[in-house]
């Protein structure tokens, strides 16, 4: 479904441009203040782009632990992180907490709202960090800023997900 709640996108743009845009919440923080025209369907498109990360950190743990796939793999894999970011703002709008469907989102992510932006920036600029180091195709850089993303993960769930 992946509704539109506003007209602002950064899918098109560079990934330089994504965070650059991610950096603007003015235009990001506007579905925050609308109700979602289907907010269990939001919820379940959020989920959809959260299982993507999940195949990040597979891909990216594969090939730091195990020597699995190669750097192009990770820089893929970096850039989906990037992409999710630019996707996070239109996906969590308000009345979709805890109780809607299946959401897991805490009341504080729109209470706190520029902060839950911020820790979205995060795991954007992670990610393109990520993709650089897997373009010089060392191990170590690539190692270093995974952990750099893996961190971003957890700061944002901890202060916005519901614990299980
Ligand atoms: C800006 C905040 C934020 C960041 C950054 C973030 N998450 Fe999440 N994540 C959430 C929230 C909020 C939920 C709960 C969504 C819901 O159910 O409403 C969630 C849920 C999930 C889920 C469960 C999805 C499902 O099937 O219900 C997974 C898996 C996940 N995140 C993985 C990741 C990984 C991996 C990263 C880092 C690469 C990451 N997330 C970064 C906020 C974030």
């Amino acid at each position: 479904m992946a509704h539109r709640l506003n007209g602002v996108s950064c899918k098109t743009l560079l990934v330089a441009a994504v965070v650059g845009c991610a950096m603007a919440p003015a235009a990001f923080a506007q579905p925050a203040g609308q109700a979602a025209a289907d907010p269990a369907a939001v919820v379940e498109a959020r989920q959809t782009q959260m299982k993507r990360l999940k195949d990040v950190m597979k891909t990216v743990t594969g090939y730091v632990k195990d020597g699995a796939g190669t750097p192009a793999d990770v820089k893929a894999a970096a850039l989906v992180a990037s992409d999710v970011a630019s996707k996070v703002p239109n996906l969590y709008p308000k009345g979709t907490q805890v109780g809607v469907g299946k959401s897991e989102t805490l009341p504080a992510a729109w209470e706190q709202w520029d902060k839950f932006l911020a820790a979205n920036k995060a795991m954007g600029e992670a990610g393109v960090k990520l993709a650089a180091a897997a373009d010089t195709g060392n191990k170590d850089a690539i190692a270093g800023a995974f952990k750099g993303l893996g961190a971003s993960c957890g700061a944002c769930h901890d202060n916005f997900r519901q614990k299980k």
